[in-house]
């Protein structure tokens, strides 16, 4: 009982600590984004499967090659594109999380 009661107290803080993490992670335009729903559907869409064919390792070389997408106006525009062309079917608020993943992980813009 005690054991238990220890565990899901470790396991509740460190929700809270991601959650705190998370939430300083997401610029203010992507207001409400929520980043795990976001790295789910980046799965979910095999969005880095398709990327490794076209750029090979882990992928990860199609985000940004050329620095083009400088504003996370762009980048949300930039998911919401391969949303539409890829037929995919996501809805606006998983765009802004999808994007808000791709910020915190490889564009870091802040604007
Ligand atoms: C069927 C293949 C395919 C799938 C699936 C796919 N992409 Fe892409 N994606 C591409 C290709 C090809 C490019 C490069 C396009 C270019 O450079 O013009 C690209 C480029 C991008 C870029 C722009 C990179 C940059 O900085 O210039 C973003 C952002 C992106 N994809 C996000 C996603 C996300 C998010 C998903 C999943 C929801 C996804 N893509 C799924 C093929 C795919």
């Amino acid at each position: 009982m005690t054991y238990l009661t220890v565990k899901s107290c470790i396991a509740s803080l460190a929700v809270s600590i991601g959650c705190s993490l998370a939430n300083a992670e997401v610029p203010a335009l992507y207001a409400g984004a929520d980043l795990t729903q976001g790295s789910q559907l980046m799965g979910q869409h095999k969005c880095s499967a398709c990327h490794q064919r076209n750029v090979g390792g882990d992928g990860n070389d199609i985000y940004n090659p050329k620095g083009r997408i400088n504003t996370l106006g762009l980048l949300r525009g930039m998911v919401e594109a391969c949303n539409t062309q890829l037929n995919l079917g996501l809805f606006p608020d998983e765009v802004n999380s999808i994007a808000a993943v791709l910020n915190r992980d490889h564009y870091k813009l802040k604007q």
